[in-house]
C-alpha cells in the first residue's frame, strides 16, 4: 500500500495535493512519500521479527540524501556499490557499521575508502578481487570483513537485464569455486570471513528462486563448517518484486516467513538488501502534457518528461501505470505518452486509455526506484527536481538542475 490516493477526485501524496506541488516546483518532478518509505521499511523489519538481522536498503534504487536519511533514522543499514554511494550514506547520517559493499568492480581506492569508514562487510565477487582487497587492507594494516557472493545458478524468472544469478551472468562466484575461495580467504592475513551472500535478480515475483538459492548456500555453509570456516551472516540480497501492473509478488511477510523456516536452528544473522520493494511505490514521476498530436492511427500525448528522466520503459520495456492528477470526465482514447527526446524509444507508456488535454498533469506510478538514479542529461536536459511529502508538508529534496550546471566542469581549448 502507498500514500498516493485520490481524495475528492484529485490525486494526493499523503495530505498534499499533487497539482499544488507541481505548481510550486514545476514539472517534471519526482515526488516521494515519507510515510510510504517508512511503511515499506518497517514491513521488512517486522517480518523478520526477533531473528538477528539487518535491513540494508539498496542505495542504487534511490540515493537522494533525504531518502537515505529517512531510512537511516529508522536504523536502516545500506547496500552500496560504489564509493559515491558510500559517501552519500555517510552524508545522510547512515551508520557505516551497517553498510555492505556489493559490486564486481570495486577499485582499490573504493576499498580503502570503505575500510577507513569501517563498513560491516565487503561482498566479494571474484578471486582477483579477494587478493586485491587483502593487499589494500594490508597496506592500511587492517583486516577486511568479507563475504563471498555466490552465484547459485538459479533462474529468477525475471527480465534478462536484471537477472543476476545464472552461470552466464557476470555476478558472483560459481558454486564449484566457492569452497576453495572461502578456504583461501580464511588463510589470507588481512581478510576476516564473516558471511556468504547472493543476489539472484530483481523484480522477482515468486518465492521459489529465493528458496532454492538459500538451500544451495546453506549446503555450502555446512561444508565450510566441516573445514573450520565459520559463517556468521547470510545475506540473501534484494530482488523482491513490486506491483507495477497485475503482478502479485509475495508480501515481505510471506517472503520473510518462507525464508526464516530455512534458517531455524542456525545461529546466523540475516541481511536483506531490498531496494525496489522499499522505494518503487513510494515515488511518482509527475509530468505535464505539452501537446496532443494525432497521426493516421495514433494519438500522442507529448509530455515534458522523457526517457532521460525515467528510462525504465525505454530500457526494459517496463510498464508503469500512468494516471491523471485531475481526472476529466468523459470518453478516453488510447494515447502513447512520449517525451521531447529525439529517439523513437522515448516513451513513458504506450496505448494508455486516457482523457487528457494539453496542460494536464500525469503521474507515472512506481517511479521511486530506479527512476531518478538512472536519469541522465541526454539532449542537454537538466535533471528534474525531487520533492518529498511528509503528511501535509512538502520539501524540495533536490533542486532542478540549472542550465549552467549542464556544462559545469567542461573546458574550452585555449
Ligand atoms: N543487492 C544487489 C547486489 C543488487 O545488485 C541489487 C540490484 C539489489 C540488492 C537491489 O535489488 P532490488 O531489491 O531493488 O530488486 N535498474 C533495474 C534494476 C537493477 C537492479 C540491480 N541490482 C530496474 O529498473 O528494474
Amino acid at each position: 500500500m502507498d500514500h498516493f490516493l485520490y481524495k475528492d477526485d484529485v490525486l494526493c501524496a499523503e495530505d498534499c495535493q499533487i497539482a499544488d506541488i507541481a505548481a510550486q516546483y514545476g514539472t517534471p518532478l519526482y515526488l516521494y512519500s515519507r510515510a510510504t518509505l517508512e511503511r515499506h521499511w518497517h514491513a521488512f523489519d517486522k517480518a523478520v521479527g526477533s531473528v538477528p538481522h539487518m535491513i540494508c536498503y539498496a542505495v542504487k534504487a534511490n540515493s537522494n540524501l533525504a531518502v537515505l536519511n529517512v531510512l537511516a533514522r529508522l536504523g536502516s543499514g545500506f547496500d552500496i556499490v560504489s564509493g559515491g554511494e558510500l559517501a552519500r550514506v555517510l552524508e545522510a547520517g547512515g551508520d557505516p557499521a551497517k553498510v555492505v559493499f556489493s559490486g564486481v568492480g570495486k577499485t582499490r581506492d573504493e576499498m580503502a575508502q570503505a575500510l577507513r569508514a569501517g563498513i560491516h562487510c565487503f561482498n566479494v565477487e571474484s578471486a582477483a578481487e579477494l587478493e586485491t582487497l587483502n593487499e589494500v587492507a594490508g597496506e592500511l594494516d587492517m583486516q577486511a570483513p568479507i563475504s563471498l557472493r555466490i552465484n547459485p545458478d538459479v533462474d529468477a524468472g525475471t527480465h534478462p537485464y536484471i537477472s543476476t544469478g545464472l552461470k552466464e551472468n557476470k555476478f558472483g562466484i560459481a558454486m564449484e569455486e566457492a569452497e576453495g575461495l572461502f578456504l583461501r580467504a580464511h588463510a589470507l592475513p588481512h581478510l576476516k570471513v564473516k558471511g556468504v551472500d547472493c543476489h539472484i535478480g530483481s523484480q522477482l515475483t515468486e518465492l521459489n528462486p529465493f528458496l532454492d538459492a538459500v538451500d544451495r548456500l546453506l549446503a555450502l555453509i555446512d561444508t565450510l563448517a566441516e573445514q573450520g570456516v565459520v559463517i556468521e551472516h547470510f545475506d540473501v540480497g534484494g530482488g523482491l518484486g513490486v506491483t507495477y501492473d497485475e503482478e502479485t509478488p509475495p508480501h515481505p511477510d510471506d517472503y520473510a516467513k518462507a525464508l526464516l523456516t530455512k534458517f531455524e536452528g542456525r545461529q546466523l544473522t540475516l541481511i536483506f538488501e531490498p531496494g525496489r520493494a522499499i522505494a518503487a511505490n513510494a515515488g511518482l514521476f509527475v509530468t505535464q502534457v505539452l501537446y496532443l498530436k494525432e497521426n493516421s492511427d495514433k494519438n500522442f500525448a507529448i509530455v515534458d518528461g522523457a526517457m532521460n528522466d525515467l528510462i525504465r520503459p525505454s530500457l526494459y520495456s517496463a510498464w508503469q501505470k500512468i494516471i491523471p492528477v485531475s481526472p476529466r470526465a468523459g470518453e478516453t482514447r488510447a494515447f502513447d505518452i512520449v517525451g521531447p527526446v529525439c529517439e523513437t524509444g522515448d516513451f513513458l507508456g504506450k496505448n494508455r486509455q486516457l482523457n487528457v488535454q494539453a496542460g494536464d498533469l500525469l503521474a507515472v506510478r512506481s517511479a521511486g526506484a530506479y527512476g531518478f538514479t538512472m536519469a541522465s542529461n541526454y539532449n542537454s536536459r537538466p535533471r528534474v527536481a525531487e520533492v518529498m511529502v511528509d503528511g501535509d508538508k512538502h520539501y524540495l529534496v533536490r533542486e532542478r538542475e540549472k542550465l549552467v550546471q549542464l556544462w559545469q566542469g567542461e573546458h574550452l581549448l585555449p
